[in-house]
């Protein structure tokens, strides 16, 4: 993958790729075998958040269509593609989940979006509304969240499949990860070209990560479910300093202007670790 200067080639070299996880692979993993290994049971909260947030994708795609940013025509084509993709990935950890003992209710989707709380409705309007006043300039702005917020669950499902050690989930979720790389390369793609159009984009961008943002699936889950999944995950010695290199630091080389957001990123999930009430 070469650095992309245009959004065409990059949506060209996106729909080229073929996609993970097909029919096939998913009739490829051994079910069967899901029970006979064991898995510590505060990871299973975490598989739960992190099923909801995959398929909770359908509505901040549709939230997405409403700005600016949705009706940009390559922003368009990446994310049409992109929302077909995720709740796939939604669908295999409920299926892990049902096979691991866990089994869901035939709607649990249904009630998942009954459960959002009613400030998720109200921050998603006031959202909408500040996008369309900057209109295209907003673009990198929804392009760097979205970029924060897949490389942040690469890292997480990493952690999982390091930390939780059961082979069948490593198999599932190194091939789902393979397919969020590529939509932290294309997230990440789109905001720099965006970036790149003017210092108001980076102030603005900047300001807006700085002062808003919160951890993926944080605002359609409680705060508290955001938090547990994050500490179970990345506390230890280890954690923050994966946190600096893979999301600030990649953050600080790829995207122009963004210090203060990336500072923020860092901040923000040090202080869920150390368990301080500052975020
Ligand atoms: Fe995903
Ligand atoms: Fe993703």
């Amino acid at each position: 993958m070469s650095q992309f200067q245009t959004e065409e080639e990059a949506i060209n070299w996106y729909e080229s790729q073929p996609r993970v996880l097909t029919k096939e692979f998913i009739d490829s993993i051994p079910w069967n075998d899901v029970k006979n290994h064991q898995i510590n049971e505060k990871f299973i909260p975490v598989l739960f958040y992190m099923r909801d947030v995959e398929r909770l994708t359908e509505v901040y795609y549709k939230e997405l269509l409403s700005t600016p940013s949705g009706r940009n025509p390559w922003v368009r084509r990446f994310i049409d593609k992109w929302s077909t993709e995720e709740p796939v990935h939604g669908e295999t950890l409920n299926r892990f989940l049902g096979e691991l003992g866990y089994p869901s209710e035939e709607k649990w989707f249904e009630k998942v979006k009954k459960d959002m709380p009613f400030s998720y409705k109200v921050s998603s309007k006031i959202a909408s509304a500040t996008a369309n006043m900057f209109g295209s300039r907003f673009t990198p702005v929804h392009m760097t969240i979205g970029a924060i917020h897949e490389m942040t669950t690469l890292n997480g499902y990493r952690k999982l499949w390091e930390n939780a050690n059961h082979p069948v989930l490593t198999y599932i979720l190194r091939s789902i990860a393979r397919e969020e790389a590529a939509h932290v390369f294309m997230y990440s793609t789109i905001a720099r070209i965006h970036l790149e159009k003017s210092q108001f984009r980076q102030k603005l961008t900047d300001y807006i990560v700085e002062k808003f943002w919160t951890p993926v699936g944080q605002g359609s889950k409680r705060r508290e479910d955001t938090n547990y999944v994050i500490q179970t995950l990345f506390s230890g010695p280890e954690g923050i300093k994966e946190i600096q290199k893979y999301v600030s630091g990649r953050m600080r080389d790829q995207f122009p202007g963004l210090e203060k957001a990336a500072q923020k990123v860092t901040d923000h999930m040090a202080c869920i670790l150390s368990k301080t009430r500052l975020y």
